[in-house]
């Protein structure tokens, strides 16, 4: 195979045709990588072969710059397959669903949703639809007058990508349909079965192209591809489980929405059923893991939907996921391996992560050769509480251990065999220093992790959190992946944040000359800075990186602070455990005091605190927006429950407020707008009069929400 030799021969020595015949096999490796790495799937080389690629990808365009490629990856910065697409924004979002791993979470589940809905034991028990769990990649595909005029991936929940033209190419997903909906969005998963992935493999090994790691890794590269000729010669299979706008109702429950999608010619899981309470659900589980080997395609677990859908609509969404259903997941697949080393990665926070090196092993169809071995009780077979784990045994390099993969979790140790331990290994010791900047590491009491002190002069710390900082969720900006933020802090180009938007300023004809970028790519990556400078407080509170403060949170401070002026004041203000600013954050539902104190302190480190001012002044930060705002007489108040409330429950109470824009504290204060007094509202309801505030009965709160 030319390409084989050529890859060993180095670039000085490469002719013409064998430079050209070498790049178009560096593009396609890369770009395979760079799919495997920021889609659904697990990377397939290690970073270090991935630079390998890529400077011999840009030596050779720099001896033959006639042969650089249209579809080069150094015209690609930070190198997201997904620039080749249209964003699209989903007018519903497409969210995930929250995992069961046992029976009594799904017990637990089905409860959950009885106590919110108030039934009593004397209800009948709920219908639910239970259908497996498709393993491949979600596609969400809009009719327009029953014509499919847009097909896009999940990409973050809220935007993916348009993917329009490679839909088309897939036979399960009709063009036209007939009576439909004006607008009907369809959702569902598309996988490739076994005997397709087989063929596609063989077919790839005869052309001496790569073979595909598994299904639907599979799927997912080959729904992604530039080129919808590509696509179309993929043998891709598509299951709707769902559906996002519609412009009418499909039905009433769930079961008859899927059997209408089936009725308009979408393939609907045949294992579909419904059920009535926990226990056949969990009964039908096991009847799909039962047959689960045989299906002919990969599923890893079953998913769980409220029939009802008015039921549906009442319990709604929390942050990523509807609270009307659960995936409950099959056990995890599990190989045993070596050891090969332990690692310690300096996170952004501080914390001293072990890794595991293990010995390359196939778990569930992909390729593991790292597992988190959490923390240093961990490997010493302790839990957080003390007790013994794995019996006791302890983890040393050079053990035969046992590794499972559970979904998209990061593989994890479940046992070792001491009968294969070698004689010279030894108990393992858990650095007392940083690795990465020599500080101590110190474990606080209570805490199962041990944390760099160094803060900002860690370089892993400093880098970590300027990848957080660009991220998805955070900043996302594109082309400032992780490889570009670890080349610009080695340049010493980039330390904090702030940086990131003066880089141009500083940089611009640097990076422009740099091997590897080139002005295109320069030009491509500052205007994405630029286009980020106007940001939601929400996003950017997220983005500082304060341990803690994960999406949720962020999104609850926005919403109660509302400006950037008001949350900087007052956490400038705020004092740990004391004081008017410390109860106003510890009133804020979700608020508690650990999270309190950590963007308290983030706040009163003084290295901190002024990097956080130099990046406000970069800066324009968008006041938090509220859904709703201004639609509802309750949107922007500040609402507390309290009592029982006798119509709908309060935790249903808090989320139709919420959807209606209105914020819910759990404390009364000075700055609470309205409080709901149920049944026996007690010293909340008092504190409430003696303030002066706003107090309503039930009566009128479903008055001011609406229904009930
Ligand atoms: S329902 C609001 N049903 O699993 C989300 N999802 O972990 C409702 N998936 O993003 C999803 N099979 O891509 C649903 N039968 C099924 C599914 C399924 C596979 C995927 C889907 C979703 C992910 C959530």
């Amino acid at each position: 195979m030319s390409a084989t030799t050529s890859a060993a021969t180095p670039v000085r020595a490469l002719t013409e045709a064998e430079a050209a015949v070498e790049l178009a096999r560096l593009a396609a490796a890369i770009l395979e990588a760079d799919i495997r790495y920021h889609g659904a799937d697990d990377p397939a080389i290690s970073d270090a072969d991935y630079d390998a690629l890529k400077r011999r990808n840009a030596a050779i365009e720099a001896r033959f710059p006639a042969l650089r490629r249209p579809d080069s990856p150094s015209l690609r910065v930070g190198a997201a397959p997904a620039e080749g697409f249209a964003e699209v924004v989903h007018a519903v979002p497409m969210l995930s669903l929250a995992n069961a791993f046992a029976d009594v979470d799904v017990v637990e589940f089905d409860a959950r949703l009885r106590r919110f809905l108030a039934l009593g034991a004397a209800d009948p028990p709920l219908a639910y639809t239970a259908e497996p769990k498709i393993d491949g990649i979600s596609l969400s595909l809009r009719y327009e007058g029953g014509r499919l005029v847009q097909a896009a991936t999940r990409g973050d929940g809220s935007r993916g990508e348009d993917v329009t033209a490679n839909a088309r190419t897939i036979a399960d997903s009709p063009a036209g349909l007939k009576d439909a909906p004006a607008l009907l969005e369809v959702r569902g998963e598309v996988y490739m079965r076994h005997a397709d992935f087989a063929r596609l493999n063989a077919r790839q090994a005869a052309a001496g192209e790569k073979i595909l790691a598994n299904p639907r890794n599979a799927a997912a590269g080959s729904l992604r591809q530039l080129d919808p000729a590509i696509t179309g010669s993929r043998p891709l299979a598509f299951f709707a489980w769902g559906w996002g706008e519609l412009s009418a109702p499909l039905a009433t429950t769930q079961t008859e929405a899927m059997a209408r999608l089936a009725a308009l010619g979408f393939p609907v899981n045949p294992l579909l059923v419904r059920v009535l309470g926990p226990g056949a659900l969990v009964a039908h589980w096991a009847a799909i893991e039962a047959q689960r080997a045989t299906l002919g395609y990969d599923i890893d677990g079953v998913v769980y939907k409220l029939d009802d859908l008015a039921l549906q609509g009442r319990l709604g969404f929390t942050e990523a996921s509807p609270r009307w259903a659960r995936a409950h997941k099959f056990p995890a697949e599990t190989a045993w391996t070596r050891l090969e080393a332990i690692a310690i990665q300096v996170g952004r926070t501080g914390a001293l992560s072990p890794v595991g090196r293990l010995a390359p092993v196939t778990v569930g169809g992909v390729v593991v050769s790292n597992a988190t071995l959490h923390n240093e009780d961990y490997i010493a077979g302790r839990n957080a509480r003390g007790e013994a784990i794995r019996d006791g045994k302890d983890i040393r390099a050079g053990d035969w251990v046992q590794v499972y993969r559970a979904g998209d979790v990061i593989p994890q140790l479940a046992d070792v065999d001491l009968s294969r331990r070698p004689a010279r290994a030894v108990p393992y010791a858990f650095p007392a220093l940083c690795p990465e900047c020599g500080s101590a590491a110190v474990r606080e009491p209570g805490d199962a992790v041990r944390r760099c002190t160094g803060g900002l002069i860690c370089p892993a710390q400093a880098v970590e959190r300027l990848k957080h900082f660009a991220a998805r969720g955070a900043f996302d900006i594109e082309g400032l992946g992780a490889k570009s933020i670890e080349e610009f802090h080695a340049e010493g180009w980039l330390r904090e944040p702030a940086d990131i938007f003066t880089l141009q300023a500083r940089h611009g004809a640097g990076l422009a000359a740099r091997e590897g970028w080139g002005a295109r790519s320069a030009a491509k990556l500052f205007a994405a800075i630029e286009g980020r400078r106007r940001i939601g407080l929400e996003r950017l509170i997220f983005a500082l990186g304060i341990r803690h403060v994960g999406e949720v949170a962020a999104k609850v401070l926005a919403r109660h602070y509302g400006t950037w002026a008001a949350f900087a004041a007052a956490m400038d203000a705020a004092e740990v455990g004391e004081g008017r600013h410390w109860e106003e954050l510890l009133t804020i539902d979700q608020v508690g005091t650990v999270l309190a104190a950590a963007v308290v302190t983030a706040f009163h480190q003084p290295a901190e605190r002024a990097a956080i001012a130099r990046l406000a002044t970069e800066l324009d930060i968008l006041p938090a927006g509220r859904p709703g705002a201004g639609t509802s007489p309750i949107a922007g108040l500040t609402v507390v429950f309290t009592g029982t409330l006798e119509r709908m429950t309060r935790d249903e109470a808090k989320v139709r407020a919420e959807a209606l824009g209105a914020r819910v504290a759990s404390s009364v204060s000075a700055r609470t707008d309205l409080v709901v007094a149920g049944l026996g509202a007690g010293s909340k309801a008092r504190k409430a009069e003696e303030l002066g505030l706003r107090v309503i009965d039930e009566a009128a709160w479903l008055a001011l929400a609406g229904g009930g």
